[in-house]
């Protein structure tokens, strides 16, 4: 009978330090971009009008995870989170079921932990204050992972929500940010130098004609086929696009799909994550530049940060067995 460890959001959050999350992930993708891993694309269902994924991966040296998750917008109206899930962590040679836990928290977690590689590679010599655009739940993990490698002391936040971005400033500043709500998105970008989107948005709410050069542009929302969370004036300013894989951006999001059948770019000018961080491709080409790094969420990020979380409990003696 296996025993599985339970690990709670609460657990994860003392397990998954930036320091040792950021470089974890960062080896994931190079793994994935390698073709190391064995990632098949994630299936997606609709279930009453939202959407739901399931997630698997096989990561070498990991173990295998699968993720269910959930994407409820309207979850904000009654008080729960948007996104919510459970990751089940497997042993990639007996099968056997190793841990299951929190999958909203893991998700936040590997999600900040890949825009932290991107200002890694993309933005390393890049100065200024952050915008972020959409302070909802994954903003926060965003802000946290981010600053660990771009330093800054003034965030600039714009949510259409006047609640979200007043409680989010006060996150901030409890971080020790100097923090400035703006009236719009293009205020908070035509301010800053490394803005992160994390907005639920269908339509861009960052305009390239805002942009601040140089510059590095996260965004993380915006994963539905037709929807954008950036126009096309910042793909035609980009010196460098970066997506977590080339296949999941071209199923997922218009951000990238929209200007590849208009033209405005090709696919092989789109890198990979994992490619930059093992120098096969560049982060950034000039110290003046505009650099974009896009992502929908990986299963290798689940599987990666599950499987350290579970070898990470078992050393601290952290979380509860039960017998399947
Ligand atoms: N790329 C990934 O790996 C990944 C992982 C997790 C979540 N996400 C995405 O991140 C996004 C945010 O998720 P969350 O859990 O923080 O949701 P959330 O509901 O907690 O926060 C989203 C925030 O965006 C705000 N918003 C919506 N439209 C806006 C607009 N036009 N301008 C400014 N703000 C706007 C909302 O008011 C809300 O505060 C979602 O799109 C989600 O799918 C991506």
């Amino acid at each position: 009978m296996p025993r599985v460890l339970i690990l709670s959001g609460n657990d994860l959050e003392m397990l998954l330090k930036p320091d040792l999350l950021v470089n974890e992930i960062e080896k994931a993708f190079t793994l994935f971009s390698e073709g190391a891993t064995v990632t098949p694309p994630r299936t997606v269902m609709w279930v009453e009008g939202n959407w739901w994924g399931i997630m698997q991966s096989y990561v070498p040296g990991y173990g295998v995870g699968v993720k269910v998750v959930n994407v409820i917008p309207r979850n904000v109206e009654r008080g729960l989170p948007t996104i919510q899930a459970v990751v089940n962590l497997f042993d990639p040679v007996s099968g056997t079921p190793l841990a299951v836990m929190d999958g909203g928290v893991l998700t936040a977690l590997r999600t900040a932990a890949a825009s932290a590689v991107s200002a890694k590679y993309m933005a390393p010599e890049v100065k200024g204050p952050i915008a972020i655009i959409g302070t909802g739940y994954q903003a926060r993990y965003q802000l946290r992972f981010v600053s660990s490698i771009y330093r800054t002391d003034e965030v600039l936040v714009y949510d259409i929500r006047e609640e979200a971005a007043e409680s989010f400033k006060k996150f901030a500043e409890d971080l020790g940010f100097k923090v400035v709500k703006c009236r719009s998105a293009s205020e908070a970008v035509e301010r800053a130098n490394l803005i992160i989107e994390a907005s639920t948005t269908r339509t861009p709410v960052i305009e390239g004609r805002y942009l601040r050069t140089p510059s590095h542009v996260i965004s993380i929302g915006a994963h539905v086929r037709d929807a954008r969370a950036f126009d096309d004036e910042v793909i035609k300013r980009a010196e460098v696009i970066v997506v977590d894989s080339r296949e999941a951006v071209m199923l997922e999001t218009g951000d990238i799909r929209i200007p590849i059948e208009k033209g405005l770019i090709t696919i092989d000018k789109v890198y990979e994550l994992g490619e930059v961080a093992s120098g096969k491709k560049p982060g950034r080409i000039t110290k003046e530049g505009i650099t974009i790094f896009k992502s929908v969420g990986l299963a290798i990020q689940d599987a990666v940060a599950a499987s350290v979380a579970h070898r990470e409990a078992i050393k601290r003696r952290i979380g509860k067995y039960i017998d399947l």
